[in-house]
């Protein structure tokens, strides 16, 4: 085979896509009760808006990006998150004038150049929603239970929701200097990573994966420490909220996420049963971002969920029963037409109708109807055409019944 998908990246073929869809239907309607209007951003961006917001020294900018010069100058990434682009529509189209909450959801590919494994692609999907406009814990609390709703729509069982809260601007920067006055002392025992972000990063360390610099961090300063009363009480609150709405949650203040525009309340749910790409959801505040993006000082907050991720730690068996599919047999070599009409019937009556057209035998029909998750099979022979009815079969019963054809849209809708 001379033409394979490049690494990374994988067709959704369509005994997939089904799944797909269905997930994308939950999306959307919970978008809807939750009142998110979708917003769709390019595929590609300038580079420095990753850059400028996602962080210059995170190793999604700075090691990830598919980045190339565009022929008329200047660089072009594939966007590797979403926040940021739709930050820039936001600012772009002046959207905080028309209202001052602005409440947006996303379904779309993204792009990152990382290892590939269970669970991490370098093309991969996620559906997410920001909120622009609200500094206040009620926010953050729609926001998580949102992410909540759609994770136990899906029936996904054994999630942890984990919660954090980085602070205000203040008091990152404070914190991040206590970090590295901690780690100092010991920056010959570091890893190579770590030595390079003890300066440029150091609230990343707080991820290591080495056991010997975990060990070290455990008594490292906490940003427990470091909130202002403000960063506290809005915590506080949200964690009430969160309560009050039966969200179980678990504080983790070692959670940092690999983005550098979170303010204050950060999360990520989690699902068991995934391997070490166990993260489902990532989300949180981000109240200097549309400033740093040149627009007004605007509060915002939001998630994104792994598309993939979801449906790998989602039961695969989900496909039922459509209530709504038929198949129609036609058993008639020579005469086409009055199947054709009989599916037209039913596809006009609200039907979801395939129909043989290779001309196989009945039992290889048969095969067909059942495998295409169809409840009945009407079926058309020689003898039905001549007494104008047809046959409807009951899949899961097997009961068959004859139907006079003028009778047929009625006795499906009772
Ligand atoms: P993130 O944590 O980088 O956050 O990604 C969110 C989710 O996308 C992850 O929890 C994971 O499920 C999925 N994901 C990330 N990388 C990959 C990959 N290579 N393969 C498969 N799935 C992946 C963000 O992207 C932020 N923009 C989230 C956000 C929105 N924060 C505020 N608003």
């Amino acid at each position: 085979m001379a033409y394979k998908t490049i690494k990374g990246t994988h067709d959704i073929l369509p005994d997939e896509s089904n799944r797909w869809q269905e997930l994308e239907k939950v999306i959307h309607e919970v978008a809807a009760s939750f009142g998110y209007s979708e917003i769709r951003t390019p595929i590609f961006e300038n580079t420095s808006l990753f850059a400028r917001s996602v962080g210059e020294d995170t190793d999604i900018v700075s090691k990830e990006m598919y980045t190339w010069e565009d022929r008329s100058g200047g660089s072009v990434t594939l966007r590797p998150e979403l926040t940021a682009p739709v930050a820039r529509a936001y600012i772009q189209h002046n959207l905080g004038v028309k209202s001052p909450l602005q409440r947006l959801y996303y379904i779309g590919p993204l792009f990152r150049r990382e290892r590939p494994q269970k669970g991490r692609q370098r093309q991969f999907h996620q559906f997410g929603i920001e909120a622009f406009g609200s500094e206040f814990p009620e926010q953050d609390a729609e926001i998580i239970a949102f992410g909540n709703t759609v994770f136990s729509k899906l029936g996904i069982k054994d999630v942890t929701l984990k919660l954090n809260s980085l602070g205000s601007g203040e008091c990152r920067s404070n914190y991040k200097k206590a970090l590295q006055d901690f780690l100092t002392p010991y920056k010959n025992d570091l890893s190579a990573t770590s030595q390079k972000r003890l300066s440029t990063n150091p609230l990343r360390i707080l991820d290591t994966k080495d056991p010997d610099e975990q060990q070290l961090i455990a008594s490292a300063p906490s940003i427990t420490d470091y909130w202002t009363a403000d960063d506290q009480k809005h915590f506080s609150t949200v964690q009430e909220l969160l309560k009050v709405l039966k969200i179980p949650f678990e504080l983790d203040h070692m959670m940092v996420r690999g983005l550098d525009y979170y303010t204050r309340t950060t999360f990520e749910f989690i699902s068991g049963g995934l391997g070490a790409q166990d993260a489902i959801c990532g989300g949180g505040r981000y109240d200097n971002l549309v400033e740093t993006l040149g627009g007004k000082l605007t509060p915002g907050i939001g998630f994104a969920a792994g598309m993939e991720r979801i449906l790998l730690s989602m039961n695969s068996d989900i496909k039922a029963a459509n209530e709504k599919r038929v198949h129609v047999i036609n058993l008639i070599e020579s005469e086409s037409s009055h199947a054709l009409q009989v599916a037209n019937q039913l596809r006009e009556a609200g039907y979801q109708v395939t129909m043989d057209t290779l001309r196989r035998s009945l039992k290889a029909q048969m095969r067909d109807a059942n495998r295409s998750g169809a409840v009945k099979a009407v079926i058309i022979g020689e003898e039905e055409l001549q007494k104008n009815v047809v046959q409807v079969k009951d899949l899961s019963s097997g009961e068959q019944k004859e139907i006079s054809i003028l009778n047929l849209v009625k006795h499906f809708t009772v």
